[in-house]
């Protein structure tokens, strides 16, 4: 198992790539079960998530080429209504997305039911609704879900959740709906640049999908649907992660190839805390002295503060100058980071939604455990800054969703290294 390797590194400077979004990319990888026709995409991250979506479609009969670097060509024409089974669905939970297009394409589909995840329960009771709203019949039996129909049907769809809009749901059933007989309204949607992003490639494809990016989508369901050559959009929570090692370190960096109107919400946030941010079409300027006060948020689904950046900026709060209080609204348990920066020494805890943060505080290198992907990066924030040699282990979490994290970090400035245990 490989661990990182990390040394105080202040301030970090220079010009850092963003890789393609990996929650993009993998909607889109499923998308490409729509049609029989093959699906190139570019700007696709290397990273184990993206390998696992390939390994799920691979084991329905999907072919699928690595034409080049950030290359995937995807030909479903072979494609079978056949199992994504339990040993790649607990590795990944968003294998569940072939649940709504091999369903429409194919009129049936078997995916094992995810179960339990660190960062909460993450139920697919949502995406079950809808699909089944759309005419599906669903069963469950030994850990898997069976969903079969003859041809979906058109419907109205309400996917809110207690939790607000769910991505994936709307992912699934958006998918779904394009092959829908009739006309497909989703309300409470998410808004998800990723879920434009599914939209623009869905249209390319032949679908007719509006709304994409608000609340309400309407889906005119079509018969079949084409091949399309996509790009996928820059990651925006590597873009925020990058942006909050800038400010972390007190660093004046170049965040490139980022699209920085997803990331607003955290950039607002760090020009509210005295960071310099510096918007270019594609590039964000990141710079910052060290030295900011407390702070207060709460996490909302987009285009509000992303639950994914939480255990960022719990990290950054430890620098920050007063009690910071931050509050995770999508998932229950997004707190296992908590501990773990604490072991660097920093004055954390966990009370009730809230997460509460006093600093600044001098931070100490310590062997940390990274428990999710998101945690990881924190980790990873908090070593930049905490005297001495830290060690994280567990980063195959990291390379779940960073491409080349290490790489990219060192190539600024940072003292990292991996290392295989
Ligand atoms: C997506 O997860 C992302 N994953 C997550 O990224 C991200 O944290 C999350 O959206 C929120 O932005 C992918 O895109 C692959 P949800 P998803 O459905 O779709 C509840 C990362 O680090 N819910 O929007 O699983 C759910 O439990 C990650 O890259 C239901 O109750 O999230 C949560 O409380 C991790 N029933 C809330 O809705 C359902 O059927 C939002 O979850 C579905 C969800």
């Amino acid at each position: 198992m490989d661990k990182f390797i990390v040394q105080k590194s202040c301030p970090l400077k220079g010009r850092v790539k963003v890789s393609g979004a990996k929650n993009s990319c993998l909607a889109l990888m499923a998308a490409s079960l729509l049609t029989d026709e093959p699906i190139e995409l570019s700007n696709v991250p290397d990273l184990v998530d993206v390998r696992t979506m390939a390994q799920v479609l691979e084991n329905t009969g999907v072919e699928i080429d690595r034409s080049g670097p950030g290359k995937l060509r995807l030909d479903s024409a072979r494609a079978k209504g056949l199992k994504a089974p339990y040993d790649l669905v607990r590795k990944m939970r968003a294998s569940c997305y072939v649940l709504g297009p091999m369903t429409a394409r194919k009129g049936k589909a078997e995916v094992s039911l995810p179960g339990g995840c660190a960062i909460g329960q993450r139920p697919i009771d949502l995406h079950l609704k809808g699909l089944s709203m759309l005419g599906a019949e669903i069963t469950t039996s030994g850990g898997y879900i069976y969903v079969r129909a003859e041809r979906l049907h058109g419907a109205r769809i309400n996917l809110a959740g207690q939790h607000g809009s769910s991505v994936g749901a709307t992912i699934n059933v958006l998918m779904a709906a394009t092959l829908a007989r009739g006309v497909t309204v989703l309300e409470g949607a998410a808004a998800e640049p990723e879920i434009i992003d599914l939209a623009r490639m869905l249209g390319a494809m032949g679908a007719k999908v509006e709304g994409a990016g608000t609340n309400t989508i309407t889906v005119e369901g079509v018969t079949s649907l084409g091949g399309a050559a996509h790009t996928v959009i820059p990651d925006r929570i590597e873009a925020g992660t990058f942006a909050v090692a800038a400010a972390i370190t007190g660093g004046n960096v170049v965040i490139a190839d980022c699209s920085p109107e997803h990331v607003q919400s955290v950039t607002d946030l760090l020009e509210n805390l005295g960071v310099i941010i510096e918007k270019g079409r594609k590039t964000l300027l990141v710079k910052a002295d060290g030295q900011m006060p407390s702070f207060e948020i709460s996490t909302q689904p987009y285009p509000g503060f992303p639950t994914d950046m939480q255990a960022q900026f719990c990290a950054l709060a430890t620098q920050a100058e007063g009690r910071s209080v931050i509050e995770e609204n999508i998932f229950e348990n997004r707190t296992l980071h908590v501990p773990e920066l604490a072991r660097f020494g920093a004055d954390i805890a966990v009370s009730g939604r809230k997460i509460i943060v006093r600093g600044p505080t001098y931070l100490s290198s310590a062997p940390v455990m990274a428990s999710d992907l998101r945690a990881s990066a924190a980790l990873v924030l908090a070593a930049l800054v905490a005297d001495g040699t830290s060690e994280i282990h567990r980063i195959y979490h990291l390379d779940r969703g960073y491409e080349h994290l290490e790489i990219k970090l060192a190539r600024i400035g940072a003292k990292i290294m991996r290392v295989s245990a």
